[in-house]
C-alpha cells in the first residue's frame, strides 16, 4: 500500500510537499506536481473540483496497464455514484442529447461491434486522401492573419483548422460549417462551466446531424454511387451483414467532432507553444522541413505529443470489481482517472522525461491511450499537427511569443489540457 495524503491540504513547496491538485497554479505546469504523485502516491484517492472522488493513476507502468484492463469499465453505469444519481461523468449536456451509446462509453463486446464498422469507413485511407484539404485549409487560415504581423494562434489558427477539417471530412456542406464552429466554440469555452449552453449546444449539434443523416441516406438511396464523405461512408458500412442505426451514425459522427476537435486544437497550440519555448529545437526542425526531410516532423510530433500532450487524463473508468493496481485495493464502482501526461514523464520509462527532444525515436507514449480505446484519429491527428506545424514554420520563419509565459492562461477542465490564448508576432508576410 501507498501512503496517499490528502490532496487538498495547501501546498507547501511542491514537488518536496504536497501538491494542490486542479488550481490555476496547477494548471501552468502541473508536471512538478504528477512527479510528486509518482513519487510518493502512484495511484492515489483525490476529490476532484466537481466532489467526484476517483484514483489518480500516475506511472507508466501502472497507466499502462489500467488503460487495457478489461475490469475497468467505460461504462458509467458502473459507477458507484451513478446509483445515486449524482452522475457528473461524461460530456457536458451529452445524456440529455441521448448520445451515449458513443465509443468511449461502452466496454465490448458493443465496443468491438461499433469500432469495426467505423474503422471500415473512417480508414488510413481516407485520411491519407485528406492530406491536400488539410494543407489548402491550413494555408487559408495562415493567409487570414499573415499581412497583420500579429495574431491569436488560438482563436485565429487552431481552433478553426480542426473543425473546418472533420466538417469537411463528414460531409458538413460549407455553409452550415459556420454553424459548428460556433457550437463547437461553446463546447470550448463551456465544457467545465455553465451547463445551460452547452446542452443547447450539444442538442442543436444533435438535431443537425439526425437530419444531415437522414438527407444523406435518402441520397444513397436514390443514388447508390459510393460517396467520399465519412458519414454516408458511416451510413453504408457493413459487417457481417450488419449496419449501424442512424442513432448510432449520429453518436459516432458527434464523437469524431468531439474526440477530434478540442484535442487536435490543444496539439496545435501546445505543440506551437512548446517550439516558441525551444528555439534550438525549433531551428533543428524548421532546417530539416526546409531540406524537405520528414522524419523529425513525424518524431516531432510524437514528441511534442508526449511532452505536453492535449489529453491530459485519459477519460473516465469504473472498477467492475475490486481490484489491485500499483500495490493499491481500489473497491467496485470506484472511478479510475489515468494521468498521460504524468505517465508520458515517468523517468521510469522514459530517459531525461522533462527535455523536449524532437529526435526522441523510443516513444511508445501514451498521448493517444492504448488498449482497445486507443484514439481511432490518430492518423487524421498527425495529418493535421504536421501540417499545421510545418506550413507555420515555412510561412512564418521568425514567429515569436508576444507574451510572457506567466500572463499564458491554460483553458479549466479536467480531460483536456490547452491554452486559452497564444498571441505571437512575426514580419507580416
Ligand atoms: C480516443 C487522444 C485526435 C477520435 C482517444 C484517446 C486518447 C485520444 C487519449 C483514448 C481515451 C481513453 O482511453 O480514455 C487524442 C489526441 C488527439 C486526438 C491527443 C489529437 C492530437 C482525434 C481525432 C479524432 C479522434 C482527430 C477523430 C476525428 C477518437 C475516438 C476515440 C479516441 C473516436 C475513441 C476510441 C474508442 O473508444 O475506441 N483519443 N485524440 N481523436 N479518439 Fe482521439
Amino acid at each position: 500500500m501507498h501512503d496517499t495524503p490528502d490532496a487538498t491540504t495547501p501546498a507547501t513547496g511542491c514537488p518536496v510537499g504536497r501538491p494542490d491538485l486542479f488550481t490555476w497554479e496547477f494548471a501552468a505546469d502541473p508536471y512538478p506536481a504528477y512527479a510528486w504523485l509518482r513519487e510518493h502516491a502512484p495511484v492515489h484517492r483525490t476529490a476532484l473540483p466537481s466532489g467526484v472522488e476517483a484514483w489518480l493513476v500516475t506511472r507508466y507502468g501502472d497507466a499502462r496497464q489500467a488503460l487495457a484492463d478489461a475490469r475497468l469499465s467505460k461504462n458509467p453505469v458502473h459507477h458507484s455514484e451513478a446509483a445515486h444519481g449524482k452522475g457528473k461523468v461524461g460530456i457536458p449536456g451529452e445524456r440529455s442529447a441521448n448520445l451515449m451509446t458513443h465509443l468511449l462509453n461502452i466496454d465490448p463486446p458493443d465496443h468491438t461491434r461499433l469500432r469495426r464498422l467505423v474503422s471500415k469507413a473512417f480508414t488510413p485511407r481516407r485520411v491519407a486522401a485528406f492530406a491536400p484539404r488539410v494543407q489548402e485549409l491550413t494555408d487559408r487560415l495562415i493567409d487570414s492573419f499573415a499581412a497583420k504581423g500579429e495574431a491569436d494562434l488560438i482563436h485565429e489558427f487552431a481552433f478553426p483548422l480542426p473543425i473546418y477539417a472533420i466538417c469537411d471530412l463528414l460531409g458538413v456542406p460549407p455553409e452550415d460549417q459556420d454553424d459548428f464552429r460556433d457550437w463547437a466554440g461553446m463546447m470550448i469555452r463551456h465544457g467545465g462551466g455553465p451547463r445551460g449552453g452547452v446542452a443547447r449546444s450539444v442538442k442543436k449539434m444533435r438535431g443537425y446531424l439526425a437530419e444531415l443523416i437522414h438527407r444523406k441516406r435518402e441520397t444513397l438511396e436514390a443514388t447508390p454511387a459510393p460517396d467520399e464523405d465519412l458519414i454516408s461512408g458511416l451510413i453504408r458500412a457493413s459487417d457481417h451483414g450488419e449496419h449501424l442505426t442512424e442513432n448510432e451514425v449520429a453518436a459516432m459522427a458527434f464523437i469524431l467532432l468531439f474526440a477530434g476537435f478540442e484535442t487536435t486544437v490543444n496539439l496545435i497550440g501546445n505543440g506551437t507553444y512548446q517550439l516558441l519555448r525551444h528555439p534550438a529545437q525549433r531551428e533543428l526542425l524548421h532546417k530539416s522541413i526546409e531540406a524537405g526531410e520528414h522524419d523529425l516532423l513525424a518524431t516531432g510530433i510524437e514528441e511534442l505529443l508526449r511532452y505536453d500532450g492535449p489529453v491530459e487524463l485519459a477519460t473516465w473508468r469504473f472498477a467492475t470489481e475490486d481490484l489491485t493496481l500499483g500495490g493499491q485495493r481500489i473497491a467496485e464502482g470506484d472511478p479510475v482517472l489515468v494521468v498521460l501526461a504524468a505517465a508520458d514523464r515517468d523517468p521510469a520509462r522514459f530517459a531525461d522525461p522533462d527535455v523536449l527532444d524532437l529526435t526522441r525515436r523510443d516513444n511508445q507514449h501514451l498521448g493517444y491511450g492504448h488498449g482497445i480505446h486507443y484514439c481511432l484519429g490518430a492518423p487524421l491527428a498527425r495529418l493535421e499537427g504536421q501540417t499545421a506545424l510545418a506550413t507555420l514554420l515555412t510561412r512564418l520563419p521568425d514567429i515569436r511569443l508576444a507574451a510572457e509565459v506567466a500572463d499564458l492562461r491554460w483553458r479549466g477542465g479536467l480531460i483536456m489540457r490547452g491554452l486559452r490564448s497564444l498571441p505571437v508576432q512575426f514580419t507580416p508576410e
